[in-house]
């Protein structure tokens, strides 16, 4: 039989077509716009998501058996609010993972209603990017809006519910609201309280590798694909780039270098930190994870060398860093371009260069940006690491995973050896063993990862440039606490 894995993301919809013995057959990729109608804010329409998924649907299966497509499974950006009102309509533009507008809301969940409150509600404390605090921006900014809010949804849950008709949503990505509790997996009470929301307002909660339904016949004959196609639940792209990694069961790590960077600890038992620093979510696999998110990762190389050096060559560009260059620069670089998740959470915090000199060049430049991605990913392990959580080796995916230089900097700074996958579509890839699983075609999450994922290379971290980079790193940290003050100001 036949899936389809959509990795619904923040620049693109990638679709991928998946055989039973995990083989890819055919892959597709369609952009759409993002929009930043203020500075901080970020939205996408969701009609967008699904018209570019309806046509890559077509794409990708046009030289198909289409009888042998069995189920659908999408990983997608996790935290945006997507509201519609009761006759299904849009009620505004999505507000996504990487907008900032919500510092106050955010700041009101976790002072005034307290941290410790919301840890006990959800195993999580509000970060402006999270879903709960959206719904309080619009209460208050958007009034006759959030009234005619009927259903609320995340990104992938749209595009579901457009292909299944069915309202749903499944436990990674609703970890990522604010309103779910995640240790008993269901809604929070509370919190739906809290944000003046009830819960028939909210989608049903699934396992991730649960079929929903099927294709609505409306949506069947629009793609041309039989009714029985399964719509598995689908997962957050993080969950779902971990299944796509085999980073499932206890104890496993998964980098992922995308629009944002993120490193997932995967876990049987259900975990928080004290701190709350990292985010304590469920995973796709029935488990759980901890994980760490920077907004900017790739996207900071690529505003550097796109919008900054306008250059589209980016080995070229990256030709002289050398192994002997590597931890000896005079430049650090902030990685803050849209604020930070974890672990500052701090939505006035934004990029700078310091250590600047005559001498510097375009390459330390570049070489600084490179690092100071691997360096906030690094403040996430420090985390994890004060947690008692022993990691020494971990996969690593996402478009800025193809850079050879970028993976050996962050084996390096992380002081991990780097595994990397035979099928690099990370999200897409663990959307459709979803589908596979939803199928019946194995029988779990961790038997279809553990069979289907091959490690093909590993990146070790050099015991001279790791200890170059160790000190580079001890002086990286002391950075953001000495420039937040500004920040609040600027
Ligand atoms: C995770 C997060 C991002 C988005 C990117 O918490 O906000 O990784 O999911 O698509």
């Amino acid at each position: 039989m036949l899936y389809i894995g959509i990795d619904l993301g923040t620049s693109a919809v990638k679709l991928l077509l998946m055989d039973g013995e995990g083989r890819i057959k055919n892959i597709v990729s369609r952009s759409y716009p993002l929009s930043f109608p203020h500075p901080g804010w970020s939205e996408q329409d969701p009609e967008d998501w699904l018209r570019e998924t309806v046509a890559g649907i077509r794409e990708l299966t046009e030289n198909c058996d289409k009888s042998q497509i069995a189920g659908i499974g999408a990983g997608g950006q996790m935290h945006g609010l997507v509201a519609l009102d009761k006759d299904d309509k849009v009620l505004r533009p999505a507000i996504l993972w990487n907008d900032g507008r919500t510092a106050e809301e955010t700041d009101w969940l976790n002072s005034t209603v307290g941290r410790e409150r919301l840890s006990r509600y959800t195993g999580n404390i509000a970060f402006a990017g999270f879903t709960a605090p959206k719904l309080l921006w619009m209460k208050k900014h958007e009034p006759e809006l959030f009234a005619r809010i009927d259903k609320i949804m995340l990104p992938k849950d749209y595009v579901n519910y457009k292909l299944s008709g069915i309202h749903c949503t499944d436990y990674s990505d609703a970890s990522g609201t604010l309103l779910m509790d995640v240790r008993n997996k269901c809604w929070s009470k509370e919190m739906l309280e809290i944000c003046g929301v009830r819960e028939k307002q909210m989608p049903r909660l699934f396992e991730s590798y649960e079929p929903v339904g099927t294709l609505t016949p409306e949506m069947a004959e629009i793609l041309g694909l039989p009714r029985s196609v399964k719509i598995a639940a689908g997962a957050g792209d993080n969950a779902a780039a971990a299944v796509g990694t085999a980073t499932v069961g206890d104890g496993r790590c998964n980098i992922s270098l995308g629009t944002s960077g993120t490193i997932f600890i995967s876990s049987d038992s259900f975990g928080v930190d004290i701190n709350n620093a990292l985010h304590a979510f469920a995973h796709a696999d029935g488990g759980y994870h901890l994980m760490g998110v920077m907004l900017s990762a790739a996207s900071c190389n690529k505003w550097w060398m796109e919008d900054i050096l306008k250059t589209d060559r980016y080995s070229e560009e990256q030709s002289d860093i050398t192994h002997e260059k590597m931890g000896r620069g005079q430049v650090f670089f902030l990685p803050y371009l849209m604020g930070e998740r974890s672990p500052h959470n701090d939505s006035f915090v934004r990029g700078t260069f310091t250590g600047l000199s005559m001498d510097t060049t375009r390459t330390d430049m570049t070489l600084a940006v490179l690092e100071g991605v691997a360096f906030g990913i690094r403040d996430s392990l420090e985390v994890a690491r004060s947690l008692g959580i022993d990691i020494r080796r971990s996969k690593i995916c996402g478009g800025g995973a193809k850079s050879p230089l970028w993976k050996e900097i962050i084996a390096n700074v992380l002081n991990l050896e780097l595994d990397s996958v035979e099928t690099e579509e990370g999200p897409g890839y663990g959307g459709a063993v979803l589908a596979a699983v939803a199928c019946g075609e194995y029988a779990s999450v961790r038997d279809a990862a553990e069979k289907l994922v091959r490690v093909t290379s590993t990146v070790k971290p050099d015991a001279d440039i790791a200890a170059r980079y160790e000190k580079r790193y001890q002086v990286f940290r002391q950075i953001y606490p000495a420039v937040k003050p500004l920040f609040q100001t600027i």
